[in-house]
């Protein structure tokens, strides 16, 4: 068992944010969720919220605040892409991808850190991606949000380490998502090929992770990046 904590997921409606949510219920945490549209799981508190919009983000923060308590554990998940080769990629693509997944993690970290602070402890738990560091034809600008994230996790690290806060990164391979489904079948077939694991990862797989990062045995991990991608990245 670990101490009970009050932990948001953005995005938990669908996906890794629904499993990552589901695993924190079971591992006895209070739990809310962001979503734009529909719920998250059974037993989490769902608040509406917009990542690119610091006063919806605002907003959600304080309905959880009131229904569940300060937040202790923060899992900035929610993240798009906009896959297409640089030549082709327009401004507006670029700076979309980021300020959702680079600029929105920013958002929610910023106005959950005075509670972190208060409480003198937070687990800060950022969705990248093996492709940050690894790099894909395609995503210059989803690997430039996605690498960035680590940079953030090792600046507050520095920042924060010392007031009982970590802020880790969990880098997901190739995982079974609607995100992944969008993806070309031939384009699937290269990825597998590539994968030591030989197979696509499930979201329950990024789940364990996240649990672990929130729980009591990871007090001493900080400014880590934790590869879940089935060998993919070798540990990048
Ligand atoms: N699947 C993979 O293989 C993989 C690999 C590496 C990293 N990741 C990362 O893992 C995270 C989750 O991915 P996933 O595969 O579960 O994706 P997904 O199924 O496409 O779900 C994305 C989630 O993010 C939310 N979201 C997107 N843009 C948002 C915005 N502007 N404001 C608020 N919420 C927003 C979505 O909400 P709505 O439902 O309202 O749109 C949804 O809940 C992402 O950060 C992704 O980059 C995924």
């Amino acid at each position: 068992m670990t101490t009970s904590r009050t932990v948001l997921v953005t995005g938990g409606n669908r996906g890794i944010g629904r499993a990552i949510a589901e695993r924190m219920i079971a591992d006895g945490h209070r739990v809310a969720v962001t979503a734009r549209s529909g719920e998250g799981p059974e037993g989490a508190l769902t608040v509406r919220a917009e990542m690119t919009d610091a006063a919806s983000i605002d907003a959600a923060f304080t309905e959880i605040e009131a229904q569940l308590g300060p937040v202790e554990v923060v899992v900035a998940n929610a993240g798009i892409t906009r896959d297409t080769l640089l030549l082709r990629m327009t401004e507006e693509e670029f700076t979309s991808v980021i300020d959702t997944n680079l600029t929105g993690t920013f958002r929610v970290v910023k106005r959950a850190a005075k509670g972190l602070l208060k409480g003198r402890f937070g687990r800060v738990i950022l969705i990248s991606s093996v492709v940050g560091l690894y790099g894909s034809p395609g995503q210059i600008n989803y690997s430039s949000s996605k690498a960035a994230l680590v940079g953030f996790a090792r600046s507050l690290t520095r920042e924060l380490g010392g007031r009982g806060i970590t802020a880790n990164v969990i880098a997901p391979g190739f995982i079974e998502t609607d995100m992944t489904a969008a993806l070309p079948e031939e384009q699937q077939r290269q990825y597998l090929s590539s994968i030591p694991a030989n197979r696509f990862g499930q979201v329950a797989e990024i789940a364990g992770a996240a649990s672990f990062l929130a729980g009591d045995d990871a007090a001493y991990i900080s400014g880590a990046v934790i590869p879940v991608d089935g060998g993919l990245g070798m540990g990048h």
